[in-house]
């Protein structure tokens, strides 16, 4: 077999871009991997609330679900932030902003629909109020003319228009609204008001349905702060993958890329190491390290690195790829896994900081009170704690300065406790009977529980976070990390 020359131009099509909206949908649609999310999403209902956390998969899932769609001759359109900046920045009271909404979604849904019909006529603008929100019946009425004046329609775009007269259904997907925003009054107003209004449009419209994708600490504020948001709970799908899953997404590219045929079903059944020999024309599977590591399975190594995003996995693939790149060689090697650690550590705390600053202004502070402070324990424990000791590190940490939520809270070292939990900054672990490690990461669908139940499990930072918290190998920080079960 040929071998791989790890160019930039590879690397993206092996590993791809880090946001799903710069690749390619054929690239995308060749290694996309289905979970039941993605039918979920796909459900025949006024509204699909996708949460999860930042580069989990919202816009990929997106993407290939509209493709899909529009295959099936469905009429969808995307809307963006950019499509809204007309409906402005300010949400004082939640009324106004659920009409403001209901104004502008009806405009960017009529033109987008038109735009798709290759018609641009804005005289629809004047009729808005007149039509009391009936988006499709305006849109209905302002094609039909078009159709009757035997206008030299694109091809398919009288089909489109037909189909649209028949059924009026619109699937409208609004991905990324949460961009920049804040975990303020306003900030909440303007959701709470989105999905009111979505609410309302989709009553008054039968055809019109709504996917929207929320980040998993913006849905949680809303959660929070409007009591009357719970109706949208039985609307939501958390979005996650198992470690698994992203293994599977990693061996499905790689598969893609050279060109073999892959069957998504029995690579979900296949054991990691042996899914690993499909990546062994990029990288050694076995990794070069000390004592329990010499010799460990890839997977083990990767795996350990990332939290359950598949963001973490292309960065941190790309990241080792350009190192064999500039080391000239065909492969990527323990080296070059060992010298992207620290890049890739510096990159998950980076973005763990700007994810959740809109939760707790003061992260950066909490997760660097969390370095090890060396007289205390032997090397190897240092990242590891036991539920009490956890608490007493994060009350010495509260020592220097109490933390307060966004919504005013005080937070209590139990509330941190949880708050870490539930960022993958820490990970929950136990010692079975038969001395093999198990370890429980914080379910997304508990995101808004608030209760720290200590189920007899030790603590530990997530691999990932360990080298920015403490400068070292990556030999010497997995020497002391205990291989999953
Ligand atoms: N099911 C999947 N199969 C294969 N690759 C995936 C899948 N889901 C996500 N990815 C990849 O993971 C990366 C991050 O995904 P994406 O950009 O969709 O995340 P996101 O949740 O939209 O993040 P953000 O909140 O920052 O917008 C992209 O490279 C995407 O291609
Ligand atoms: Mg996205």
């Amino acid at each position: 077999m040929e071998q791989v020359q790890f160019t930039e131009e590879n690397i993206r099509k092996l590993f791809g871009f880090e946001d799903a909206e710069g690749e390619p949908i054929e690239r995308l649609r060749q290694y996309y991997f289905k979970n039941d999310s993605f039918e979920e999403v796909l459900s025949d209902l006024p509204l699909r609330l996708l949460v999860g956390h930042k580069g989990v998969g919202k816009s990929a899932l997106f993407k290939v679900a509209m493709n899909e769609q529009q295959s099936q001759g469905h009429l969808t359109i995307l809307i963006r932030p950019d499509d809204i900046a007309e409906i402005g920045e300010k949400h004082d009271t939640l009324l106004i902003s659920i009409n403001k909404w209901k104004f502008g979604l009806t405009s960017i849904i009529t033109e987008k629909v038109l735009a798709q019909f290759g018609v641009s006529d804005d005289s629809f603008k004047g009729k808005i109020i007149q039509y009391g929100m009936k988006v499709t019946k305006l849109i209905s009425d302002m094609a039909k003319p078009y159709l009757d004046e035997k206008v030299d329609f694109a091809p398919g775009k009288r089909l489109l228009v037909e189909n649209f007269l028949k059924t009026e259904k619109v699937i409208v997907y609004l991905d990324d609204l949460d961009r920049g925003w804040q975990n303020r009054k306003e900030g909440v107003v303007m959701i709470s008001a989105l999905l009111n209004a979505i609410r309302d449009l989709s009553s008054i419209n039968p055809g019109l349905s709504f996917k929207v994708s929320l980040r998993s600490d913006v849905y949680a504020a809303i959660r929070f702060e409007d009591e009357s948001s719970d109706k949208f709970s039985g609307s939501v799908t958390w979005h996650a993958y198992s470690l698994h899953e992203i293994y599977v997404m990693l061996v499905m590219r790689v598969m893609s890329f050279l060109g073999q045929s892959i069957n998504e079903e029995n690579l979900k059944k296949m054991d990691q190491r042996k899914l690993s020999y499909f990546l062994e024309p990029i990288m050694d599977i076995n990794f070069k390290g000390n004592g329990k590591w010499e010799n460990a399975p890839i997977h083990n190594v990767i795996l350990s690195l990332i939290r359950k995003r598949p963001r973490d996995i292309v960065k941190l693939c790309s990241l080792a790829a350009r190192k064999a790149r500039k080391d000239g060689a065909r492969k990527i090697t323990s080296a070059h896994w060992e010298s992207v650690f620290e890049e890739f550590s510096q990159g998950v705390i980076h973005d763990t900081i700007v994810e959740y600053k809109t939760e707790l202004a003061d992260i950066e502070r909490l997760i660097f009170g969390m370095k090890p402070s060396g007289k205390t324990k032997e090397a190897s424990e240092v990242f590891n704690f036991q539920t009490a000791e956890l608490k007493l590190k994060i009350n010495k940490i509260i020592d220097r300065g109490a933390f307060r939520y966004a919504n005013g809270k005080t937070a209590s070292a139990q509330d941190l406790a949880q708050f870490l939990f539930k960022i993958n900054f820490l990970t929950a672990w136990k010692r079975l009977d038969d001395g093999r490690i198990q370890r429980k990461y914080f379910e997304e669908n508990n995101y808004l529980s608030s209760s720290f139940v200590d189920f007899g499990y030790n603590w530990e930072v997530h691999l990932a976070y360990r080298w920015a918290l403490q400068p070292d190998t990556l030999e010497h920080i997995l020497s002391r990390f205990s291989i999953v079960a």
